[in-house]
């Protein structure tokens, strides 16, 4: 059925979700347009993620009503939910890596060569997932294997997967906070095209400017309440935030700069054939160090190959000039070095695993430098930090795996701020955090040098390395190969450096 374009797909009236403690969504009610690429905002814990796992029948509302299609959906599972046209792109993706894309697309609806025989019209299929993609314009062999794709690739199988089954509503819950991106334009061009063949897309994201620059429409939602539904063109990323938190958000980046102390780390022509060439740099007590580049530019590959994660060819690596050798997390932590990696679901799962906040983070005495660390101590600790994040759980007390996607992602760093380590290195530390959250990990930042530590961010977000870091150094290819004072920084030199274009004259070699 050919939609108009004004009218409604989806309607969520009054619909109220509790979990023990938390009143997730209280008495929503709002409205999607056919055809429309909704936006879907609001801070860590708002009820995001809950609301869509009511329309994908993951979860069933405790009061209120989902009228979809003209039609009011009730007692919802997934499997109906997906009959009725409603796809749902989660962040962990679902789908077989050992398949071939083609055979992803078709899962469980496998074209066959007669009626009722066994054998698969692979040539048939094979057709037709070339024809969905030269219309979604996607550049892929539909032969691969999807294990052997990037996660932005991955996604957009998910997405040909979803349009094949003739979705009418495709929700994304956070698709672009794990792409680069160039990755992320690609989504935005496939979204176009989807919408283009009239389906409908909610989109969940915490990065506005992309909400801004995607959404026709966008929906505030705050403590499971909805603020307020507005056309997109009514609605600047000032305006979105001072809805989602309730107020201004001045400064973005609130830099404090201090001294430069003492040499912390000196990592000295550090070699990872085939991956890292000569790497060289010092990072001060005192100051933040950014690394900027693209992704895959080597700078994960950098904290990995410091903090023993991967193994080394050649290089020297001092602590406070102490020689240390390091061939092991564990080490790393022995050094005082702590890693908080990009990979929140690794880091996570030791978390969720049934095992409440604040038993997980006394497993930290161990890690622990003090050993004598007091139970009390570390719950007072925690307790700090879990009000400057505004962590947003019933108490330390609550199961990990039941707090929000960038709840959990908090959990992670005040496990870290709580290693006593002297050197902080943070692999994207504000992923999948909500605009007022990442002033506060700023604060803590400012702070864990303010008393003598070393900071180290790796982030693919310009403003954000540009705004808290007091030096930053570029990577591509796996070297070094531009390094800027904060006030020589700008987005162009950046850019040029990680392109691998940095020649003289362009930021000093470090
Ligand atoms: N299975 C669950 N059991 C108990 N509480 C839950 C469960 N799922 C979600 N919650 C709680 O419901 C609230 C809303 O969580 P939700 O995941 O919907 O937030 P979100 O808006 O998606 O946040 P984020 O931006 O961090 O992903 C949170 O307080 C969360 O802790
Ligand atoms: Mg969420």
């Amino acid at each position: 059925m050919a939609m108009g374009k004004n009218e409604m797909l989806l309607r969520l009236d009054r619909v109220t979700k509790r979990f023990p403690g938390v009143l997730a969504l209280d008495s929503v009610s709002m409205e999607v347009r056919a055809g429309d690429v909704h936006g879907l905002t609001g801070e860590n814990g708002a009820g995001k993620s809950t609301l869509i796992k009511i329309l994908t029948g993951a979860y069933a509302p405790d009061e209120g009503e989902i009228w979809f299609n003209g039609e009011k959906l009730e007692r919802l599972t997934p499997l109906k939910a997906m009959g009725k046209g409603i796809a749902c792109i989660y962040q962990e993706l679902n789908l077989i890596p050992h398949l071939t894309v083609v055979e992803n697309i078709f899962l469980g609806r496998e074209l066959r060569k007669s009626r009722r025989g066994d054998i698969l019209d692979r040539a048939k299929m094979l057709e037709e997932a070339e024809s969905l993609m030269r219309d979604l314009a996607l550049n892929l062999d539909p032969r691969m294997k999807t294990g052997e794709l990037g996660i932005g690739h991955q996604q957009m199988v998910e997405i040909c997967k979803a349009v094949h089954s003739d979705a009418k509503l495709i929700i994304m819950d956070e698709p672009t906070s794990s792409l680069s991106e160039r990755e992320a334009n690609d989504l935005f061009r496939i979204i176009a095209q989807v919408k283009a063949k009239g389906v409908t897309v909610i989109f969940i994201s915490h990065r506005l400017d992309e909400v801004k620059r995607i959404c026709d429409r966008v929906t505030v939602l705050r403590d499971g309440r909805l603020v307020e539904t507005r056309d997109i063109g009514e609605a600047s990323v000032d305006d979105i935030i001072r809805l989602m938190v309730g107020r201004e958000i001045t400064n973005k980046y609130p830099k404090v700069k201090g001294g430069r102390g003492a040499e912390a780390l000196s990592v000295e022509h550090l070699e990872r054939r085939g991956v890292l060439h000569d790497v060289s740099f010092k990072a001060y007590a005192g100051e933040i160090l950014g690394f900027a580049g693209l992704v895959g530019a080597g700078r994960t590959e950098t904290a990995r190959a410091i903090t023993g994660a991967d193994p080394i060819d050649g290089g020297a690596i001092k602590v406070f000039g102490q020689d240390v050798r390091i061939r092991s997390p564990r080490d790393s932590i022995d050094a005082g070095i702590a890693f908080l990696t990009e990979d929140r679901k690794g880091q996570g799962l030791i978390l969720i695993k049934s095992v409440s906040f604040n038993s997980s983070l006394v497993r930290l005495e161990r890690y622990s430098r003090l050993g004598f660390l007091k139970l009390k101590a570390i719950r007072q600790m925690t307790e700090k930090i879990a009000r400057d994040l505004k962590l947003r759980a019933p108490d330390v007390e609550t199961v990990v795996g039941q707090l929000s996607g960038g709840n959990q992602q908090k959990v992670v760093i005040a496990k870290w701020m709580l290693t006593q380590a002297r050197i902080f290195i943070f692999d994207e530390p504000t992923r999948g955090i909500d605009v007022g959250a990442k002033v506060e990990v700023y604060n803590l930042m400012n702070e864990l040098v303010a008393n003598g530590a070393a900071v180290i961010i790796i982030c693919s977000e310009m403003d954000e390395v540009m705004g808290m870091a007091d030096r930053i150094l570029v990577m591509h290819e796996g070297r070094i190969t531009a390094e800027f004072g904060q006030a020589e920084a700008t987005q162009e030199r950046i850019l040029y450096a990680a392109s691998g274009l940095a020649a003289s004259g362009e930021g000093k070699i470090a």
